[in-house]
């Protein structure tokens, strides 16, 4: 891989995660979703029932694997058996990317089921480029990685996140998913300019954009994905397209899943914000 050509792949356009809700919804094709991704863990088991409805959704949509339980930042030896089990995966879906949080989410074997945010210092950035840089081998491809949204902060941090993000994303030669509902969630939290955080990422490393909805509790903004992607999150998202231009977009709904027509107005109205700005900038 070439760490000085343009490394992005071509966009897919407007897609939706993939939940056994819309299941069979999906297999109608209904018109504006271009594109799906799947929660890696979900399609693990050979031979399985989830397996099964993936194979039918290949076939009628370029899909993509996001995974949540990769834990590159964590200290723990990488998990061989995990990296089997997704290059199999892989193998069989042809995904058009493969992607997965910059977080850690256990330690000592232990799995705590969360994304957990890393310190940013030199040290994470030189530890995590290493272990993408040995899955990138394992799968035969670029990995993206998502920024997390984060409550709390280490002191032990000598950069912002999204340097950390940018310098991980250079040093790795891999791509990223930025997550604008976590950039405002975690600017809100930590107050710092969430549009400081777009400008520090490099254009030619983004190759999917996340919206979500999230909800506030006890002073906090919490990334809950639960709720239809805000107004500040829209807003954000303009931004997005402006410095980012025509990325791979993409609406996660993790509970409270509503009708698919619901989150299909949320798709256009994505497409609404973007084509004007990309009008704009032709
Ligand atoms: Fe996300």
């Amino acid at each position: 891989m070439n760490g000085n050509s343009d490394p992005r792949l071509p966009a897919l356009g407007f897609g939706l995660g993939l939940r056994a809700d819309h299941y069979e919804a999906l297999l109608d094709k209904p018109h504006g979703v271009d594109w799906l991704e799947a929660i890696s863990e979900n399609y693990f088991v050979p031979g399985g029932r989830p397996r099964d409805w993936l194979r039918r959704m290949r076939e009628q949509y370029p899909i993509v694997l996001h995974g949540v339980s990769l834990s590159i930042g964590s200290q723990d030896p990488l998990d061989a058996d995990y990296l089997r089990q997704l290059k199999q995966l892989a193998d069989e879906t042809e995904p058009a990317w493969i992607s997965d949080h910059l977080c850690w989410t256990g330690a000592h074997g232990r799995n705590l089921h969360d994304l957990l945010p890393l310190p940013y210092t030199q040290e994470s950035v030189a530890h995590v480029s290493a272990r993408v840089r040995e899955v990138q081998d394992v799968l035969g491809r670029r990995l993206l990685l998502e920024n997390v949204s984060s409550y709390v902060e280490f002191k032990a941090s000598t950069m912002p996140e999204w340097e950390f993000l940018a310098a991980i994303a250079e040093q790795a030669d891999c791509l990223i998913l930025l997550d604008v509902n976590n950039i405002h969630v975690s600017a809100r939290n930590h107050g710092f300019d969430p549009r400081a955080y777009l400008a520090g990422i490099p254009v030619r490393r983004v190759q999917q954009f996340h919206l979500a909805g999230h909800t506030f509790q006890n002073n906090l903004i919490i990334d809950t994905h639960d709720q239809p992607v805000s107004d500040p999150v829209w807003d954000l998202y303009a931004d997005a397209v402006r410095r980012f231009g025509a990325v791979s977009t993409m609406i996660e709904r993790d509970d409270n899943i509503p009708p698919l027509a619901q989150l299909l107005a949320e798709l256009d109205h994505a497409r609404a914000i973007t084509e004007p700005i990309l009008r704009a900038a032709a």
